[in-house]
């Protein structure tokens, strides 16, 4: 879950009559988890399938769902509509949808999202039938043609209430958070930048069942891009590791630091920022063997001859002297002793902007752990001792530096 994004974010989360509306509560309990102040506004038919109270207890907020209901606000529509950040409507009916394709206002979420100037997002939800109607598909081209604001998730296809399978599937709350997010960072402090992030250890094949790794487990550049991603970046994520995919990346996996240059070298040719967080291995076996390697052939002992790989940094400094490059290269240095001296070595050697010191032999620090205790060098001097934070924490503070 981001850490700041939803920070105090005012999110409208209109819920209407389907069955779906039952998974508003998770949409509802996520968003408030995550620290937006969320206030839901529900349709006469939607208290049909799921109760206020329900939302009243996730959100600790009266549930609006009278139009003309003024013991809060003067004009509630009006004032709901103003200081909203994203209005949300999740499971958003084929009825709903075509009253807001053609400009009804005839209960409170209607005319708060004729009235709203904050992005829209609907999460339709409906029968295969009603979704693939000429005229519901109208409706859905028409508020895409008409209001520059809105945003449509969905529907997914899958298992419907009538227990057919089909289109209208209202998509999973962890993907309509995911977008939610993504709209409200398009006004982040790094919208527009495209950064470029490399994530876990290199795998270096020894035969084709066995390879040479490290302990990095790719939190700490998961962290950085998905933070990156909650404050407006386009970001490409070139990963070893097996965590599951962040919504709304260019997520690229590769194996061995062979692969992970490549990927790097062509993702980095546009992109402003570079931030190598990868356990990249130094060396890998010379010869990978074409069958699994037998213990029968090897009784005593067996030597891997290793070779040096690429140093990726070195090669997008190269690229970035021949014109093509990120403005800005950030690199880690994990070390086991001498820790900002072997860092200031790295940070000159590999033509860096920054580099993060990372002392990996801290128990709460480093490989695999969720916190991370770091020191930031930068290029023109400046030492920044952080520290134990969470590694979202660390990624934050990586990203306020640029
Ligand atoms: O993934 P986690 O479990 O969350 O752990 C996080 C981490 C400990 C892996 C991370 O915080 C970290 O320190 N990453 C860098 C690890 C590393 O390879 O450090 P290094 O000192 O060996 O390399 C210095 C820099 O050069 C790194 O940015 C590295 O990505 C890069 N490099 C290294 C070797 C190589 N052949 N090419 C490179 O570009």
């Amino acid at each position: 879950m981001p850490l700041k994004l939803f920070d105090h974010k005012q999110i409208i989360l209109g819920v209407t009559g389907g069955i779906a509306a039952y998974k508003a509560a998770m949409v509802c309990s996520r968003l408030v988890q995550a620290g937006a102040m969320v206030e839901v506004v529900m349709t006469e038919s939607a208290q049909r399938f799921i109760t206020p109270l329900t939302f009243q207890a996730l959100t600790h907020r009266p549930v609006r769902t009278d139009l003309f209901d003024l013991s809060g606000d003067n004009i509630p529509h009006i004032a709901l509509a103003d200081k909203a950040d994203l209005l949300l409507i999740a499971p958003a009916t084929a009825n709903t949808i075509a009253k807001l394709a053609h400009g009804l206002a005839d209960n409170l979420l209607l005319a708060i999202a004729l009235a709203t100037p904050a992005p829209i997002l609907l999460a339709p939800a409906m029968e295969t039938d009603m979704w693939q109607h000429p005229i519901t598909q109208a409706n859905v081209e028409r508020l895409r043609q008409l209001v520059k604001q809105i945003n449509i998730i969905g529907p997914a296809t899958g298992r419907l209430a009538s227990g057919g399978t089909g289109a209208g599937r209202m998509v999973e709350p962890e993907e309509i958070i995911g977008l939610a997010g993504t709209i409200l960072a398009r006004h982040g402090d790094l919208a527009g930048w495209d950064i470029v992030v490399t994530a876990g250890g290199t795998r270096e094949a020894i035969d084709p069942v066995r390879f040479i790794s490290n302990h990095s487990s790719g939190k700490m550049g998961y962290a950085i891009a998905t933070a990156a991603r909650d404050r407006g970046a386009k970001v490409t994520l070139i990963t070893t590791a097996a965590l599951p995919d962040p919504f709304g990346l260019k997520i690229i996996k590769v194996n061995s630091a062979e692969q992970m240059k490549e990927a790097v070298l062509v993702a980095t040719r546009q992109a402003d920022v570079l931030i190598m967080a990868a356990a990249v291995a130094d060396f890998r076996p010379q010869v990978v063997a074409e069958q699994k390697i037998k213990k029968q052939s090897h009784t005593e002992s067996l030597a891997l001859n290793l070779i040096r790989n690429p140093d990726i940094l070195a090669e997008v400094a190269k690229q970035k002297a021949d014109g093509h490059g990120p403005r800005m290269t950030i690199g880690f240095a994990a070390e086991t002793e001498e820790l900002l001296a072997n860092a200031q070595l790295k940070l000159a050697n590999k033509k860096l902007d920054l580099i993060v010191a990372n002392d990996v032999t801290a128990t709460d620090a480093g490989f695999g752990v969720d916190t991370n205790r770091v020191t930031l060098l930068a290029a023109d001097g400046s030492i920044e001792e952080l520290p134990l934070m969470s590694k979202q924490a660390v990624a934050e503070a990586i990203l306020d530096k640029l």
